[in-house]
């Protein structure tokens, strides 16, 4: 998937994957991720989802990187938040309350930039992404977290019913991409509803330590 592919979707509004409100497995299996008051989390490729208001509403601090401007214009909007913005590097950074968000490339972002994190979230990230691209991002997201650990939701369905995105991510490639770092733990799992209901997909979540 290539940029364009993505700020194209954004500028048509093309959007499914944004959910209204946060997510039903982040709310079931966030405590698994034990984090300790006003804890950081680091939400790779966030889109402007409303789970980065449930972290907020729960007094945790997030640092969120995303493509697309106009998604974090939107996302701060929805905030009802005005940004600070600066220079980041490439990237560009809007601030506020507790909040940080790189707009930009993952891929140049560094542990620099987003400083110490204590907790990885992501829904929508790797199931975003190819399976060449899956491994350097990975690999990267590892590197600049310091093998924090991740709570993952992903999507298990047959792949041959549809091309991704989403990609289809079952236990033994999320043991390929961070086998080597982590220990995962199936939290929970169930039938995806929603767009995805007629690809009879298993949306799970995976804790990562
Ligand atoms: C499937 S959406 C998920 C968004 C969000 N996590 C959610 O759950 O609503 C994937 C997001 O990743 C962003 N993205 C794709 N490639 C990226 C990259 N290389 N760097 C930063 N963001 C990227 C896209 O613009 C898109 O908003």
């Amino acid at each position: 998937m290539d940029h364009d592919f993505w700020l194209s979707r954004w500028h048509a509004n093309q959007i499914g994957f944004h959910e209204a409100e946060a997510n039903a497995r982040l709310v079931a299996h966030f405590d698994a991720l034990a984090l300790g008051p006003g804890g950081r989390i680091f939400v790779p490729l966030c889109g402007k989802t409303r789970d980065i208001a449930w972290f907020l509403s729960k007094g945790h601090a997030v640092t969120g990187v995303e493509l697309s401007a106009l998604a974090i214009a939107q996302l701060f909007e929805d905030l009802g938040a005005a940004p600070t913005i600066t220079n980041a590097g490439p990237m560009r950074r809007y601030s506020a309350a507790n909040l940080d968000v790189f707009v930009g490339d993952l891929f140049d972002l560094t542990q620099d930039m987003t400083g110490p994190v204590d907790a990885v979230y992501d829904r929508g990230a790797l199931v975003a992404l190819p399976a060449a691209m899956r491994t350097r991002y990975a690999a990267h997201v590892t590197r600049i977290t310091q093998s924090a650990p991740q709570l993952v939701i992903c999507l298990e369905y047959d792949q041959t019913l549809m091309d991704g995105p989403p990609f289809s991510i079952d236990p033994h490639e999320l043991r390929r991409l961070y086998g080597g770092q982590y220990r995962q733990t199936l939290l929970g799992s169930g039938r995806a509803t929603g767009r995805l209901s007629h690809l009879v997909a298993q949306e799970s979540a995976w804790l990562l330590r």
